[in-house]
């Protein structure tokens, strides 16, 4: 994950969550960006700017003590990469919605033609209120990045949404941000297989699992938004491919296999999401089994691995896997990257209610043979963001 040499404004607003914006410096700086303060009048209640200014290495920005650089809102807002806004405060949300030019913050925000990006940081009761929320939607409509916030404990006491995301995952979702407003895989061709397989036993039974196909649709988005040109090999799903995906629907293990093996070949990446199933039956009935009160055994015989299988080309694309697992998921995940020579897997801990199969969540930790980042629960929308930006940075630098 890089952040080299990007110039990043933070713009610290007044909430309990302003003295995190110390460590978020320091994590920012650490990660290789340069990094200026601008700090609202009620932040500097929670943290002072002399924190701020030493962390960042660059005076900080605070209203009314810019009158000897009248143009430091346009200076400063033409400087950055990016404007991060962490914590943003529900105040400091309705400001920027609204448009208003008030104090040295808004009016640099306004004046940004860089990428903006918003954590918010409040009360659960003021981040679900509804003109918070509209808010909050007419920014992304004019599209403002919103990174969280996370549910938890809250300083009041309170429990539910409105934290501050992670200072960690705050920079893995910056840098996928940037990587996607970058188009960080344009020019790249990114294959991805999603959802299940369904293995017939007869003309109306089969075997399959609960894969929805959310994880890898919302992986063929972000590569997609990321600039590639993708293709989507898909198991049965209730769900219509993101617009200029190219989609090759599929049922089974081995028509998913056929499917890779047609157009694998010219790919840059492959991303294995599909959850295929690992036997089918050993022969399929022509007609329905008749139903009888006897014990009935089906014979299953082993499907062929389709992310193994690209070990076999002359010419291998750049390897993503899932490892799905239960129990021991790091070693069974790393087992999986070995044995699959893969140059990255996802180890994803499933049958845990909320994440996995099925939900609209999901938390992996991303394995690599000198990687490992966690990616905490999130939604799959986010952390298909993530993950794409991981892909495309260590894809990168193995090519260089
Ligand atoms: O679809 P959702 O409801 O959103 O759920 C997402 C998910 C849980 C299915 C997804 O996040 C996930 O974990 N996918 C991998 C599921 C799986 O089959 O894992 P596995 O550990 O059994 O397989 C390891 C890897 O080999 C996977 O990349 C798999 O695609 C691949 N494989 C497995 C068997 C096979 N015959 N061919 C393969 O290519």
């Amino acid at each position: 994950m890089s952040l080299q040499g990007k110039h990043i404004l933070l713009g610290v607003s007044g909430g309990i969550a302003a003295y995190k914006s110390a460590e978020l410096i320091r994590l920012l700086v650490k990660h290789g960006a340069q990094v200026r303060v601008v700090m609202t009048h009620s932040a500097t209640q929670f943290i002072t700017p002399l924190t701020l200014a030493t962390l960042s290495q660059h005076p900080v920005g605070l209203d009314g003590e810019d009158l000897d650089e009248p143009m430091r809102h346009i200076d400063w807002a033409r400087w950055a990469d990016v404007v991060l806004l962490a914590p943003a405060t529900a105040q400091r949300i309705a400001l920027m919605a609204h448009g208003f030019a008030s104090d040295l913050l808004s009016t640099l925000c306004l004046a940004a033609e860089c990428p903006v990006v918003v954590c918010p940081a409040m009360n659960q009761a003021m981040w679900s209120n509804p003109a918070t929320q509209a808010n909050v939607a007419r920014l992304e409509g004019y599209g403002v990045a919103i990174i969280g916030p996370e549910a938890g404990e809250q300083a009041c006491g309170e429990i539910g949404a409105g934290r501050l995301l992670t200072l960690t995952e705050i920079v893995v979702q910056l840098t996928a941000h940037l990587n996607s407003a970058e188009q960080c895989l344009a020019g790249k061709k990114v294959m991805i297989t999603a959802g299940p397989t369904i293995e017939a036993i007869d003309p109306v039974r089969f075997l399959s699992n609960h894969s929805s196909g959310k994880m890898g649709y919302a992986l063929a988005q972000a590569a997609y938004s990321a600039g590639a040109e993708v293709t989507l090999v898909s198991g049965p799903v209730a769900m219509s491919a993101p617009a200029g995906v190219t989609l090759v629907s599929v049922h089974s293990a081995e028509q998913m296999f056929n499917a890779v093996q047609a157009s694998v070949q010219q790919m840059d990446i492959f991303i294995g999401c599909a959850a295929v199933a690992d036997y089918r039956p050993e022969s399929v009935q022509s007609q329905k089994i008749k139903k009888s009160p006897e014990v009935m055994t089906i014979q299953l015989t082993p499907t062929i691995d389709i992310l193994a299988s690209l070990n076999d080309l002359p010419t291998k694309p750049f390897a993503v896997g899932f490892a799905a697992e239960t129990q021991n998921i790091k070693d069974y995940a790393l087992g999986k990257l070995e044995a699959k020579k893969c140059d990255l897997i996802m180890a994803n801990h499933v049958g845990i209610e909320g994440t996995g199969f099925g939900s609209d969540d999901n938390a992996v930790t991303v394995l690599g043979h000198d990687l490992q980042i966690e990616l905490p629960k999130q939604s799959k929308t986010m952390l298909a963001r993530a993950m794409i930006s991981i892909i495309a940075d260590t894809y990168k630098q193995r090519k260089l």
